[in-house]
């Protein structure tokens, strides 16, 4: 049986305080991110510029909270929407996490907006299909992004003479020349860092296909495979700064640009944070190749912002939905947030250095395409959050086997 585990996720008090509604009868919108730190903000910032144009007379309340990943925010969120408060639009991942509040009634088919509008015939197929249920449309997607990314110093690999790896346990075998020379080998940030790390992990060991099968209970997580792949995540920790990780994804890069690490691995959203906030130029200071033992494959995830039942400014939430699928609204994001669009039919010229490698990429027919499970593409929020729980104890002990069986059987519990 299903859990209504967005619910569980919520930190609510058992009486929900009397909120008093923000939004009173002036005309607004009320749009809820995680989208606040450089790298984040400036997407959003051009999405509120496209909206005021085309509806000056509407306020855009930007109601974003801080934390990469979004934790804080959902948990925010969820508290929000317990107390019968939504925002009037809020982000939310493609996939399993959009599944989860479509089936706890928090938010509203679009299907009527998407065929009015004509986006099913210009939205990805793939994603519009994570986008979908019974159906019924749930979210509009603003992107795509990568999370399968290890991104490196160049000068730090070319005084090491090193080539980036192509297989995890070969950036194991590179730290003795990087420690030599006083670098960390990988740069790690907090808690959803490391979960994100461990997927690439799991991915490059394991191949796309066992790695998908990881989330539709196929693949055993006690199997033999699954638990040396864990083992060698453990492997893959003694060459970070684990002990000393970054506060979140910024900080953790903030390593590689001062030359402190050599590598991280992290999603897109570090291309916009290097290039539009720190000036460096791709391929020169800084750049990106394929997770090891991932070329070929895209773990991706899609940022989509949904209508919620009970949005006090429903028709200007519409607005919002419109700007965020528009043709300009998908390219004036995309190119400030490191992603690519959503639609298939936008301005690709505009999608310049690391953007054309990876959208050329996206639209090889031979990339095999995966869901990422940090960002909300694979797993339920309620089995999620049990695997970021035990996370917590694997990484500080290091027992894969203990770790793969309260993976499973918190799956059985919430899932299966
Ligand atoms: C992801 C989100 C991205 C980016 C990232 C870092 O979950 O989908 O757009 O914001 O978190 O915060």
């Amino acid at each position: 049986m299903k859990r209504r585990s967005f619910i569980a996720l919520a930190a609510a008090p058992a009486v929900a305080p009397l909120l008093v509604s923000c939004s009173g009868d002036s005309p607004q919108v009320e749009v809820f991110t995680w989208w606040t730190g450089p790298g984040e903000g400036e997407g959003l910032a051009e999405l509120e510029r496209l909206f005021k144009e085309a509806n000056p007379d509407v306020e855009f309340v930007n109601a974003a909270i801080a934390g990469g990943g979004g934790d804080q925010a959902r948990a925010a969120l969820a508290t929000r929407l317990q107390a019968s408060d939504p925002p009037d639009s809020f982000q939310g991942h493609a996939g399993e996490e959009l599944a989860d509040y479509v089936d706890n009634g928090v938010i509203e088919d679009l299907s009527a907006l998407f065929e009015s509008e004509g986006w099913n015939d210009v939205m990805h197929p793939g994603l519009l299909e994570n986008i979908t249920r019974d159906g019924k449309v749930y979210a509009v997607p603003v992107n795509i992004h990568r999370a399968n990314l290890l991104w490196y110093n160049v000068s730090i690999l070319e005084e090491a003479r090193l080539s980036p790896p192509q297989s995890w346990s070969e950036l194991i075998e590179q730290n003795a020349t990087l420690s030599e020379m006083g670098v960390t080998t990988l740069s790690i940030g907090s808690a959803w860092t490391q979960l994100h790390l461990m997927e690439t992990v799991l991915l490059g060991e394991l191949g796309a296909e066992t790695y998908s099968g990881l989330w539709t209970g196929q693949v055993d997580w006690r199997s033999a495979e699954v638990v040396a792949a864990l083992e060698t995540f453990t492997e893959v920790l003694k060459v970070s700064n684990v002990s000393e990780a970054a506060a979140d994804w910024q900080p953790q890069l903030d390593k590689i640009v001062d030359g402190t690490a050599a590598y991280a691995v992290m999603g897109d959203w570090v291309y916009s944070y290097l290039t539009t906030n720190l000036g460096l130029v791709y391929d020169q200071e800084y750049s990106a190749a394929e997770t090891p033992g991932s070329v070929g494959v895209f773990d991706y995830l899609s940022d989509a912002f949904t209508l919620p039942v009970g949005a006090k400014q429903r028709e200007n939430a519409e607005a919002w939905l419109k700007v965020c699928a528009s043709v300009e609204g998908q390219d004036a994001f995309n190119t400030k947030k490191g992603s690519l669009p959503a639609r298939t039919d936008t301005d690709q010229s505009l999608y310049t250095d690391y953007l054309e490698w990876n959208l050329g990429q996206w639209l090889d027919p031979a990339t095999v395409v995966v869901g990422s499970l940090a960002h909300g593409a694979v797993a339920r929020p309620g089995w999620k959050t049990e695997i970021e729980t035990a996370l917590g104890v694997f990484v500080q002990e290091g027992d894969a086997a203990a770790f793969a069986a309260a993976v499973a059987d918190a799956y059985q519990r919430t899932t299966g």
